[in-house]
């Protein structure tokens, strides 16, 4: 499907020039956002929902080196338009999008003779705002120092973020009151009375990432991840930045379902998307954390000719449609020190060329992997050789990584960094690469101008329950309302070795610590449920393969279809549990997870066609699972138990789905054929 072959079913415009309403209301007339002036020129604005204050007047503005951008502004002019509109992606939670909202573009000058227009857009599910500059009458380019865009919250409620880091999202998520947080990374959740919101970004190209810190009680303001010498971007005197946004909703999983971050972001603009696909994807991977295997070579190599091999005949027999390599090129003997990866030149026990003819005999994908520890000088300089050498061999997936420092003291999130993980997409799509990019900029939605950047790392995933006190069910309960608001996750799913039997069996060694108490800290059926609940249009199936060989379980893997259709997020609260659902072409899937507590959730079938009726096949705990003792010492049941039951549904049923505590329900509904 070509993207300029976008729908526009309905299109409504609406243009008002005056310089007196600077009050915009969403098509619903519930959200509110109003713009105005202090005495000496400073924009502010406030925002509103559902009849409540929500942000409370705060100011806006940049401030730079070269001109005043901040105040002594007036107001010269003030646009209002509506929008109405479908459009469609290649692949997503939802092919089918609507963009129904109102905009209004505040335009303004100051005594210097810099311009400013603040573009404010307001959906029925939220609010984005943008600061467009023109300081050309006094400059040629700018070097941005200050960010004073506030965030008054109207009250306090509760909040769960990660704190600010601005080279690496992998921190555990916190729960807590709005006023008790000192900083915080977004997407920035939180609960104010009965109103759910988030703050984030949209659209971010050329411009350091933004952190809220607070100042006092409720009021945040705007930080730039810096560069090295401290300053925090240089931009030309006319530059627009990313979307700053505030979904809002009445109920948790309201904002889930929000498509405010993709509506933020431009069309695609790659003129044929045919090759750019969902995918179920396997991997050399989930031994090198457990240490079963290692990345360089030696006796415990991974990505050996003969382990692809195998690799690849498993992903053929059971529906899967892409092998990992990790650890398949020279240069892991230095990762995380002086090293030099090369990108081109495999080691001597992995025959690429072997390895990519097979692949392509059994149908399946290769997925290269290029881990850069950081160095993203070397990495931009081969980039574009390596990419040219995977497309003559017909490969079109590809994981980067950035685990470890940028040259420079260059901050991952700053506007190098941005850049940088920028220029790879794009020459990607020049040789028709699509990436799954670790220790990532965060997602702010680009994947809709860019769909080759299908997924993302960007939080704690499950790597680290291989080697440090792991992902608590809280932690999968919260990531839905936080991390996964901004896009897909690449959180790699699926480990069916619990308590890692089998991989101390195969010679398991910890590299970071005592390997007697890590395990996965929740059930087997949520780690099912978890491919559902944990969007990725590439979805892997993270463990060795030798623990899905001949499991039953693992047949909802291969029934699972990550080439989603609709999705709809039916029940949940933030880090509580979460319920979802999703249909890609006639089946329907259904993925539901609670934390530590054990909870029953009735979910009604009425998203399933009606008058169909569907085979269910349902992954669900063994609620009479025996109390063991578990690797840390407690004693809880034991999480490797399930079951599975088949029942034919239709639209007017409702499910019961009880899970145990840290447990979860996943279900495959397949029309019945008449
Ligand atoms: C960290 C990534 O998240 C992980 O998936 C990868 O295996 C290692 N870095 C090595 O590149
Ligand atoms: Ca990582």
């Amino acid at each position: 499907m070509k993207l300029n072959t976008t729908l526009i079913i309905a299109a409504a415009m609406l243009m008002v020039a005056c310089t007196g309403n600077t009050n915009l209301t969403s098509p619903d007339g519930e959200i509110n956002v109003s713009f105005s002036l202090s005495q000496d020129g400073v924009p502010h604005y406030q925002v509103s929902a559902y009849g409540q204050a929500v942000i409370n007047e705060s100011a806006l503005g940049l401030e730079a080196e070269q001109a005043d951008l901040r105040q002594g502004f007036t107001i010269t002019k003030v646009r209002h338009e509506a929008k109405d509109e479908q459009w469609e992606q290649p692949w997503g939670e939802n092919k089918v999008m609507r963009d129904n909202h109102r905009e209004m573009a505040v335009e303004m000058s100051n005594g210097q003779g810099v311009k400013l227009t603040l573009r404010f857009k307001a959906f029925d599910d939220g609010v984005g705002y943008r600061y467009e500059y023109d300081a050309t009458a006094v400059t040629d380019s700018l070097t941005i120092i200050g960010d004073h865009t506030y965030f008054n919250f109207a009250q306090d409620g509760m909040s769960w973020s990660i704190g600010s880091y601005f080279s690496g999202y992998e921190l555990p998520y916190r729960e807590q009151a709005i006023s008790a947080t000192e900083n915080a990374n977004t997407p920035f959740t939180f609960k104010m009375d009965d109103i759910y919101g988030s703050i984030h970004e949209a659209a971010l190209y050329d411009f350091p990432e933004m952190n809220i810190y607070r100042q006092d009680s409720l009021s945040f303001k705007s930080e730039l991840a810096p560069r090295p010498e401290g300053t925090l971007a240089r931009v030309g005197a006319e530059f627009t930045t990313a979307w700053r946004t505030l979904q809002i909703a009445r109920d948790a999983v309201g904002l889930i379902n929000s498509s405010l971050i993709l509506n933020l972001n431009e069309p695609c603009k790659i003129a044929d998307v045919s090759w750019i696909k969902p995918q179920k994807y396997v991997g050399v991977w989930w031994g090198m954390h457990l240490g079963t295997h290692v990345w360089t070579m030696g006796p415990r190599h991974g990505a050996t000719t003969e382990n692809a091999i195998k690799h690849i005949d498993f992903a053929a027999a059971n529906n899967i449609g892409g092998v990992l390599f990790e650890g398949w090129n020279k240069g892991w003997e230095n990762w995380g020190g002086n090293q030099h990866f090369d990108y081109c030149e495999p080691y001597e026990d992995f025959d690429l060329e072997k390895i990519a003819a097979y692949a392509d005999e059994k149908g399946v994908s290769l997925w290269m992997h290029n881990e850069t520890g950081g160095s993203i000088f070397e990495y931009e300089r081969d980039m574009e050789k390596a990419f040219a050498k995977y497309q003559s061999l017909g490969i079109h997936y590809l994981k980067t990584g950035y685990a470890g420092g940028m040259p420079n003291h260059i901050r991952h999130h700053s506007q190098r960094g941005v850049q940088h993980y920028q220029k790879v997409v794009e020459a990607a799509a020049k040789y028709e690469i699509a990436i799954d990019a670790h220790e990532p900029i965060k997602e702010t939605g680009i994947r809709r101008t860019w769909p080759n950047m299908m997924t993302r790392e960007g939080a704690r995933g499950m790597e680290w329950n291989a080697w440090s006190e792991g992902n608590s069910s809280i932690h999968l309960c919260t990531l839905p309302y936080t991390r996964l608001l901004s896009g897909p996750m690449d959180y790699t799913p699926g480990i069916f070795d619990i308590y890692y039997d089998n991989g101390r069996a195969m010679g398991m060694e910890q590299w970071n610590g005592d390997n007697t108490k890590v395990f996965i800290k929740t059930t087997l059926a949520r780690q099912i449920a978890n491919w559902v609940l944990l969007y990725s249009p590439l979805q892997m199936a993270c463990d060795l393969i030798e623990n899905y060989e001949g499991h039953p379980a693992f047949q909802f893997f291969r029934d699972f279809n990550p080439d989603c259709d609709w999705s709809e997020a039916l029940a949940g609260e933030i880090g509580d549990y979460i319920v979802i659902a999703r249909r890609a072409g006639e089946d329907f899937f259904l993925g539901a997870g609670t934390n530590n507590e054990p909870r029953t959730v009735s979910a009604k079938l009425d998203f399933l066609k009606p008058g169909v009726s569907y085979e269910a096949t349902i992954y669900a705990d063994d609620l009479n699972a025996p109390v063991i003792t578990q690797p840390d010492g407690s004693q809880a049941p034991d999480k490797t138990f399930y079951t599975i039951e088949k029942r034919i549904v239709t639209s007017d049923d409702t499910l019961e789905i009880s899970m145990a505590a840290d447990g979860g329900q996943a279900v495959v509904f397949k029309p019945v054929e008449e």
